[in-house]
């Protein structure tokens, strides 16, 4: 019985498997029911009893030891042959590139961060559009200009589909459906019919802010528009209004901030003024408000549009505009440490 115990443990400690065929058979020959194994343990009922002791270590060793090399075995064959089958040949030896945020996702993901931190929430709308939502319920004449085929690209007309000219045509779809209070930043993208060049493109990206309350001034505007310059470039920065005009608000103004290149005492870049201009702003006009269902005499409200391309070149100094949509990945690279 030792003799036989010790001729199966040479055998087991020798085995190899090459199919996976061969883990299945070991497991039959030693371990199973009718097994090699199981057999000495019904000859053990007849070993004489002052041997039971040694023989009964031994038999119960050599079964462990066999589950133990089955296990062995089988992850031995799992971790050489489990990924032949799985390799993709098609697959570059090359290590993929890790991506970066396009600088325009930058600088709008820090806009809509700075009016959050002010209560605002993103809101959005379609890119094709129809007259209503962008002019006639901002209050755009029915001659305005910026209705002429030269600036906007109509899909349709009468009734006008067209590609937005501006996101202000989401205040008007939120103002719709939603009563006061309403804090809103609506990034997107919008289209113009312009010559391409390195200052204007037929699409560009804008975010719009629109705030409507009881009881909301121009003061309230100026503080969240000063809050915005100092957060977004520096807390040197200031901030100055000059009277303008849009159809949609009233009274309406320009923004300019200090030019950020040479604090304000005049260079190429701001043409020797110290100022650069980046956003338009205003008083929504009360015929919007009563436009889109919201009672003007009781709630009055402040808006504010500007081109994520304009600060983003203001921020990182992007000359041309149109490098912005050509996908040139050494211009896109330059942004990775910005994250
Ligand atoms: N929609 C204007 C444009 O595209 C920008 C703008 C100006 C938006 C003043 C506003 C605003 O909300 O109050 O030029």
């Amino acid at each position: 019985m030792i003799e036989k115990i010790q001729r199966i443990r040479e055998e087991i400690e020798a085995l190899k498997v090459s199919k996976s065929e061969d883990l299945e058979a070991i497991r039959i020959k030693y371990l199973s029911k009718k097994g090699e194994i199981s057999q000495l343990f019904n000859d053990f009922r007849s070993v004489a009893a002052d041997q039971k002791r040694e023989v009964g270590k031994q038999l119960n060793e050599l079964k462990e030891r066999a589950v133990e090399k089955l296990n062995e075995l089988k992850s031995e064959f799992e971790d050489t042959h489990s990924d032949e089958q799985n390799i993709d040949l098609t697959r570059t030896a090359y290590p993929i590139p890790m991506g970066s945020h396009h600088p325009l996702s930058l600088v709008k993901n820090e806009i809509c961060d700075i009016f959050g931190r002010l209560g605002f929430s993103i809101a959005e709308g379609p890119e094709i559009e129809d007259d209503w939502h962008v002019f006639s319920a901002l209050n755009f004449a029915q001659d305005h200009p910026a209705r002429d085929m030269q600036d906007t690209f109509f899909i349709q007309r009468s009734p006008d589909i067209l590609l937005r000219t501006h996101t202000s045509s989401v205040q008007t779809r939120t103002m719709e459906h939603a009563q006061p209070p309403i804090r809103i930043i609506c990034p997107g993208r919008v289209y113009r019919n312009e010559a391409i060049s390195y200052r204007a493109h037929c699409f560009f990206h804008q975010v719009e802010a629109l705030y409507v309350d009881k009881n909301v001034s121009f003061a309230d505007l100026k503080q969240a528009l000063l809050y915005f310059a100092k957060e977004m470039f520096g807390s040197e920065t200031q901030i100055r209004l000059r009277p303008s005009y849009f159809p949609f608000t009233e009274p309406s103004a320009e923004m300019d901030i200090s030019c950020n290149i040479c604090g304000g005492k005049g260079c190429a870049f701001c043409k020797h003024t110290g100022w650069v201009e980046i956003l338009g702003c205003g008083m929504v006009d009360p015929n919007v408000l009563d436009a889109c269902g919201i009672d003007s005499k009781v709630y009055s409200g402040y808006a504010l549009g500007m081109g994520i391309e304009r600060i983003t070149n203001l921020k990182y100094k992007v000359k041309d505009l149109r490098m912005f949509s050509e996908n040139d990945v050494r211009f896109l690279e330059e942004f990775e440490s910005a994250h």
